[in-house]
C-alpha cells in the first residue's frame, strides 16, 4: 500500500523529488487546481500546503484518512489547528527553514529605507537625477528596536550589530536581559527605550499590527507625537 501526499501549494520540486524516491509515498501534486485537490483529498494519509491553501476543518471533512499536514514554512495560520487535534491528525511546520532569508530581507528593506531606494529608482527612471533629495542617512550608530528575539530577531540582531547598530530588544518570553545579551548581544530591552523617551518619530504609530502584548510599544510610547 502506498500513502498518498496531495500537495496543494507550489513547493520545490527538489524538495517534492525526496518524496517522490520513496516508494512508499505516492505524490499528487495539484498546486493551484482545488478542483484536482477535492478529488484526490479523500484518498490521501498527507496534506501539504505552504500559506496560500486554507485548510479548514470543511477541507479536513473531505478527507477521511489524513493524519498529517506538513506547512513548508513557519507560520501555521492557514491551518485550523484546533480542527487538525480535534480530527487526530498532526499538524507539522518547517521553522528553521527560511529565518536567514527572512532575517536578510528584514535588513535589506531597512537598507533601502533609510537610503530611500524605492523612490530614488522611481524617480531615476523617469528620467530625473536629483541626488540631494535623496541623500538618506547611515545606520552604524543608529538604535535598532526587535519585537521579538526568536530565530529571525536574533538573525537580524546580529546583522544589525555587525552594520554598528546598537539593537534593543523586547521580548516578554525571554526571561532577562542578560539572556538577551547572551542570545544576541543586544544593549538591553524596548521597554526601558521607550519610558525614557530616547526616540521621537521613528515609528508612525498604527503601522505596526498591535497585539494585546505589544500594543504599548506603538500606542503609549512617545513614537506616537
Ligand atoms: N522563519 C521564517 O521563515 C519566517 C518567514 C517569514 C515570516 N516569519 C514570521 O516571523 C515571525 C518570527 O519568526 P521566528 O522564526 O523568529 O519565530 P520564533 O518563534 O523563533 O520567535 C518569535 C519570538 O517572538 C517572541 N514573542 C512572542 N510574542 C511576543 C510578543 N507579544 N511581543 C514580543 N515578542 C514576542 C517569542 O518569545 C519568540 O522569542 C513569525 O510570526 C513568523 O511567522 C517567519
Amino acid at each position: 500500500m502506498k500513502y498518498v501526499i496531495a500537495v496543494a501549494d507550489p513547493v520545490n520540486e527538489r524538495g517534492l523529488d525526496i518524496l517522490r524516491g520513496a516508494p512508499e509515498f505516492e505524490v499528487v501534486a495539484v498546486p493551484g487546481k482545488p478542483d484536482e485537490l477535492t478529488k484526490v483529498l479523500p484518498r490521501a494519509q498527507a496534506l501539504l500546503v505552504r500559506s496560500e491553501t486554507k485548510v479548514t476543518d470543511a477541507m479536513m471533512g473531505q478527507a477521511p484518512l489524513l493524519r498529517v499536514i506538513g506547512r513548508a514554512g513557519m507560520g501555521v495560520d492557514n491551518i485550523d489547528v484546533e480542527a487538525a487535534t480535534r480530527r487526530g491528525i498532526a499538524v507539522m511546520n518547517t521553522p528553521g527553514g527560511n529565518t536567514v532569508s527572512a532575517a536578510e530581507h528584514a535588513i535589506a528593506l531597512l537598507m533601502a529605507l533609510v537610503r530611500r531606494i524605492p523612490w530614488a529608482a522611481e524617480s531615476m527612471r523617469r528620467g530625473e537625477w536629483d541626488r540631494k533629495k535623496f541623500g538618506g542617512s547611515e545606520l552604524r550608530g543608529k538604535v535598532l528596536g526587535l519585537v521579538g528575539l526568536g530565530r529571525i530577531g536574533s538573525h537580524v540582531a546580529n546583522v544589525a550589530r555587525a552594520l554598528g547598530m546598537d539593537v534593543l530588544a523586547h521580548d516578554p518570553y525571554l526571561r532577562s536581559v542578560a539572556l538577551l545579551v547572551f542570545v544576541s548581544g543586544v544593549a538591553g530591552t524596548l521597554l526601558d527605550y521607550v519610558f525614557k523617551a530616547q526616540v521621537a518619530g521613528s515609528v508612525p504609530a498604527g503601522r505596526c499590527w498591535c497585539c494585546p502584548a505589544t500594543a504599548w510599544i506603538t500606542c503609549w510610547s512617545p513614537w506616537e507625537r
